[in-house]
């Protein structure tokens, strides 16, 4: 019996290949089955579980509730909507932070059991141990530095980093350990677009910008906020592609009016 594989489906040679080309990598975070449906069919390349669902779906403020469990719950949908994007997994706080067999236990569960294709985590030399396991293990990494909100408790918030030459030089010594590391990419947020910029040459895997300026070879957001449905979050990095909480409100305001006047549902909308 032959399982069918398909072959338009993204890779981590696919990426590499399209750094190497010259073409621009286009990513969106995703967090349930209907939604990664449409980004996928829209043409994504990657789609981002992230741990931004703390916030998004779960209403926290930070992102350092979310569990592994509820990760892998999100994730599941995802994946069961992707037919061509490639799926990572962010790994949630205290997952990989404690020690390297944790976070390669943590990782493999991750990928085995929501059926993502590759795990992103936070940091840079105080987790390289931990990385080289899991690309050892046949685990795909994405790595992310730059204003990494896991930390936002130790930054004291979400202000641009890597802004002076020390913390620049560390981010890009760290950028060349989760290169070397096996990382098949990078994430960069809230830096300088320059910095972001030496850092994509420096780098053979490719690089993903958010807030990080246009010299990265592709950029990811975050899907409810491009979309306009996070009403009060604009800062400088965010364009709005849609106007989605006007037409959520004005749809559902609608369907209210329509209820109470007792024109919903109609003689044709009925059996
Ligand atoms: O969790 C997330 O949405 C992210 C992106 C902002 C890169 O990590």
């Amino acid at each position: 019996m032959s399982v069918h594989v398909q072959n338009s489906r993204m890779t981590t040679a696919k990426l590499r290949q399209m750094k190497q080309n010259g073409e621009k990598i286009a990513m969106l975070t995703s967090y349930d089955f209907t939604l990664a449906s449409l980004v996928d069919e829209a043409g994504i390349d990657m789609l981002l579980v992230g741990d931004s669902a703390s916030n998004v779906v779960c209403g926290n403020m930070y992102t350092l509730p979310i569990t592994v469990d509820e990760m892998i719950f999100l994730t599941k949908g995802v994946v069961r909507a992707a037919q061509h994007a490639l799926v990572v997994c962010d790994m949630p706080f205290g997952s990989y932070q404690v020690n390297t067999d944790e976070a390669v236990r943590n990782a493999i569960k991750i990928l085995k059991e929501s059926g993502c294709d590759a795990v992103k985590l936070e940091g840079g030399e105080e987790i390289i141990d931990a990385i080289r396991r899991m690309v050892q293990s046949g685990v795909p990494v994405m790595g992310h530095l730059g204003l990494t909100p896991q930390s936002v408790n130790q930054f004291g918030g979400y202000g641009l980093r890597a802004k002076e030459e020390k913390e620049a030089e560390k981010l890009i010594h760290d950028a060349k350990l989760l290169d070397e590391a096996g990382c098949f990419s990078i994430v960069l947020e809230k830096i300088p677009a320059a910095l972001a910029e030496k850092v994509t040459k420096a780098v053979s895997c490719p690089v993903i910008g958010i807030g990080a300026g246009n010299g990265t070879d592709g950029q990811v957001l975050v899907l409810h906020d491009m979309l306009g449905m996070n009403q009060g979050f604009k800062p400088k990095f965010l364009r709005h592609f849609a106007k989605l909480a006007d037409e959520v409100k004005g749809a559902v305001g609608e369907y209210v009016s329509a209820v109470k006047d007792g024109s919903f549902p109609s003689a044709e909308e009925s059996y």
